[in-house]
């Protein structure tokens, strides 16, 4: 607890403190009550493409234990919670008709939520997409940016009273370079050039939606992006020539074109020259403002020119002594404070939240009496939650943190293999045991960060 003799409480009174979970990672039931499938459902039906042929067919089975999963998260004192909505449960076949079954699932969990004091957050595009959406092209089609808005305005509609959070899209990055990039989440495609028009529409989408937002909605409304520092891995020319690109492609993308009304010049080493003008309009649809930009944050990635990876040219490098994290990624919070500040420094003072920070570590089995210990998750809190507050006490307006995530659970083309979760679940029973993480974040919460920011000796 936090001893009152000692400096304030670390971090501002209404700081967000939350967990984050997305739909198709943790609801299950993806065709219940009338829902259409969504790309995703296809994909992991579809063999090879999952770690050991897993499915989001049961997931968590969130979408039937929503009163449980509530009542966790005001045991581990949460006062907001991240979640994101099924599109193809709302609009069973991405457009048209509504499927209030669908509305009503969320709705009757935004209830849950605000009854127990915990602020929604709600993502619109966490990368479930309808089928009959993908079928017409995904996100090559120009006509998704209207059906986005189309389903935004009957969201907002429905639980726009209820909600003061929203975020349009999940990483849009993630949705380019695993889906249009690599091959490696749906659609399967490996083509630079509809990476950057996918790129394209996904921004477009989102600056409709915020539009929409302004005509219908209520609360505020951001975007959520996936951040990483790109670090030289040698001050040689072409070390810093390569990391300035992977930046350009993975960072400054997706927040360019928001904030300052141009993608990054560094894109024409990367899809081409010849890629589309861009008619200074789409600029314009892009960048409506927001009211405060999401930040998903795990790792920083220390970067070499390498001729073989086709159009980035950049690949990264392992960190002798590093410490990494079961989906390899080195565990680096300095980074955090540095995106952070980097945000402020490129675009501006705004609101931010860090929508995600987790990570995922094999857990030990449980110890006597059923505790569960999971010192290195821990560990990556306490040190990111400082992280974060040394961002705040330099000034960044930082209004929130989500850890990544509630549950273990679906991690996309990884399937179960991969736990991420503060709590613990067991995928044979469903049953939920809070880890060691869960409790220190608990703890974490009581003591308004202090026992990150200024731990009591041990
Ligand atoms: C992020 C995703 C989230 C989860 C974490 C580990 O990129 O937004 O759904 O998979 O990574």
């Amino acid at each position: 607890m936090t001893d009152p003799e000692r400096a304030p409480a670390s971090f501002p009174e209404g700081f967000r403190w939350g967990a984050a979970t997305s739909a198709y990672q943790i609801e299950g039931s993806p065709l219940a009550d009338g829902a259409g499938p969504s790309n995703w459902h296809r994909w992991s039906h579809t063999p090879g493409r999952i770690a050991g042929g897993d499915t989001g067919d049961i997931a968590c089975d969130h979408y039937r234990r929503v009163p449980e999963d509530v009542a966790l998260m005001q045991d581990l004192g949460l006062n907001a919670y991240r979640f994101s909505l099924s599109w193809s449960r709302i609009l069973p076949a991405g457009t048209g008709t509504v499927n209030r079954a669908g509305l009503d699932f969320y709705s009757r969990l935004v209830d849950a939520l605000l009854a127990r004091g915990i602020q929604p957050c709600a993502t619109l595009y966490h990368w479930d997409l309808p089928a009959a959406l993908a079928d017409l092209g995904g996100w090559l089609d120009p006509g998704i940016v209207d059906r986005f808005a189309a389903y935004a305005r009957v969201v907002f509609r429905a639980l726009g009273d209820r909600v003061p959070l929203w975020a349009t899209l999940n990483e849009p990055q993630v949705v380019v370079d695993a889906g249009y990039l690599h091959g490696t989440h749906p659609p399967g495609h490996r083509n630079a050039a509809e990476a950057a028009v996918a790129a394209h529409h996904l921004l477009l989408a989102h600056g409709a939606a915020v539009r929409v937002h302004r005509e219908v909605g209520r609360g505020k409304i951001g975007l959520v992006v996936n951040l990483e520092p790109k670090d030289p891995a040698t001050g040689s020319p072409a070390d810093r020539a390569a990391a300035a690109r992977a930046d350009a492609y993975m960072n400054r993308q997706y927040l360019d074109p928001v904030f300052l009304g141009s993608y990054p010049q560094e894109l024409d080493e990367v899809y081409g020259r010849d890629r589309p003008r861009v008619p200074p309009e789409d600029f314009r649809r892009i960048g409506e403002p927001i009211d405060f930009l999401g930040i998903n944050y795990y790792t920083r990635s220390v970067t070499r020119h390498d001729d073989s990876v086709p159009f980035l040219r950049a690949a990264p490098v392992r960190v002798p002594g590093g410490l990494y994290t079961e989906t390899g990624w080195e565990v680096h919070p300095e980074s955090l404070t540095r995106v952070l500040l980097w945000v402020r420094e490129r675009y501006g003072n705004r609101p931010l939240y860090i929508t995600e920070n987790g990570a995922a570590f094999a857990d030990p089995p449980a110890a006597e009496g059923g505790r569960l210990e999971d010192p290195l998750r821990v560990d990556y809190l306490r040190r990111h939650v400082r992280a974060a507050h040394q961002a705040l006490a330099a000034g960044v307006d930082l209004r929130g943190y989500y850890v990544w995530s509630l549950l273990d659970n679906f991690e996309w083309a990884q399937g179960y293999s991969k736990r991420f979760g503060i709590v613990h679940v067991d995928f044979a029973t469903r049953k939920r045991t809070p880890k060691a993480s869960a409790l220190f974040y608990r703890d974490l919460i009581r003591s308004r960060g202090d026992a990150a920011v200024s731990p009591p000796p041990p």
